[in-house]
């Protein structure tokens, strides 16, 4: 059974598929609103969210199919201990395709490895996050006309923020990249993402505390929020939170053509001064995000033989 657990689960063919659907649903809406009757999405978020699961959740309003809804542990049988595995065989007798988010890294892969229906991380701990990838490209690609030869700045919690360790998997195989990754010490990259996406690549990359100087030189720049739940301790949360926050200031230094992304939810790292910005792509990523979790709902459902 084809699950999507992680951003290499898709080919960089069937990533620009994905988009091309994305942009025919866009400007045909009508030809895809029946394309899902009758088929039932179960989302499963063991964590807090606002975006990713109602994304997910329109997203199968908007292909005409029905949404089935847990939402935090505390309400479901994952409060009496029951284990992913035995939830993922649960509800793949009631759902035709799954989404799954989890505070636990793994989670989600286990849940595939369980399921009789396709699996969609929306997130596992401080791991992974595919379907924001899928939002962010699209974003890029509509911005940019393009997803190669670009300087990408990723900047704040680069060690928890698992949307930045997915974008960076996925961008590091398109040609001519160039990555600026902008965090406290404390935060930077993990290894196991350098390793396996930049350095194995040979993708050239550069590391700093200061964003104001590097500012200049981007075409995009990630903004991240520090992942206060990963944090181990409070008191280290609160002297890096706002290391970085971007503001009309700093936007003076940035090319007319910067394209601002941020996953969110936004705590501090841009001033609201700057959504005025024409150069502040943040709320377009939530819209594209839909899109792209519209096509990936149809190529799993088409792929598993269920429409
Ligand atoms: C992100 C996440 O959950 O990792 N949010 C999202 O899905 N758009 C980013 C975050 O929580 O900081």
């Amino acid at each position: 059974m084809r699950s999507v657990i992680d951003v290499p689960d898709l080919s960089l063919e069937e990533l620009s598929g994905l988009m091309d659907t994305a942009e025919d649903i866009i400007a045909h809406p009508g030809d895809y609103s029946e394309r899902c009757h009758g088929k039932k999405l179960a989302t499963l978020f063991f964590e807090p969210s606002t975006r990713t699961r109602l994304s997910f959740e329109a997203a199968m309003y908007e292909l005409g199919g029905n949404v089935l809804s847990v939402t935090g542990a505390g309400t479901s049988s994952a409060a009496k201990g029951e284990s992913v595995a035995d939830t993922a065989k649960t509800v793949s007798c009631y759902a035709d395709i799954i989404a799954m988010r989890h505070p636990k890294e793994g989670a989600a892969l286990v849940a595939a490895r369980n399921a009789s229906v396709p699996v969609i991380n929306a997130g596992d701990g401080g791991h992974c996050h595919p379907t924001q990838t899928l939002a962010d490209l699209l974003t890029i690609r509509r911005k940019k006309g393009k997803l190669d030869h670009l300087t990408v700045g990723l900047c704040g919690d680069l060690k928890f923020g698992r949307t930045v360790h997915s974008l960076i998997s996925a961008m590091s195989r398109y040609e001519g990249l160039r990555f600026v990754l902008i965090s406290p010490e404390e935060l930077k990259v993990p290894s196991y993402v350098k390793d396996e996406s930049l350095k194995r690549k040979n993708i050239p990359y550069t590391q700093t505390t200061d964003l104001e100087q590097v500012i200049g030189d981007l075409d995009i720049l990630y903004m991240t929020r520090v992942q206060r739940e990963r944090f181990f301790n409070e008191e280290d949360y609160l002297r890096l939170k706002d290391s970085y926050i971007l503001t009309p200031e700093k936007m003076r230094k940035a090319r007319p053509d910067l394209c601002v992304m941020h996953p969110l939810p936004r705590v501090n790292e841009i001033s609201v001064a700057v959504d005025d910005d024409p150069r502040a792509c943040y709320f377009k990523q939530v819209l594209n995000g839909k899109y792209m979790r519209m096509a990936l709902i149809l190529m799993l459902l088409k792929e598993a033989g269920r429409l």
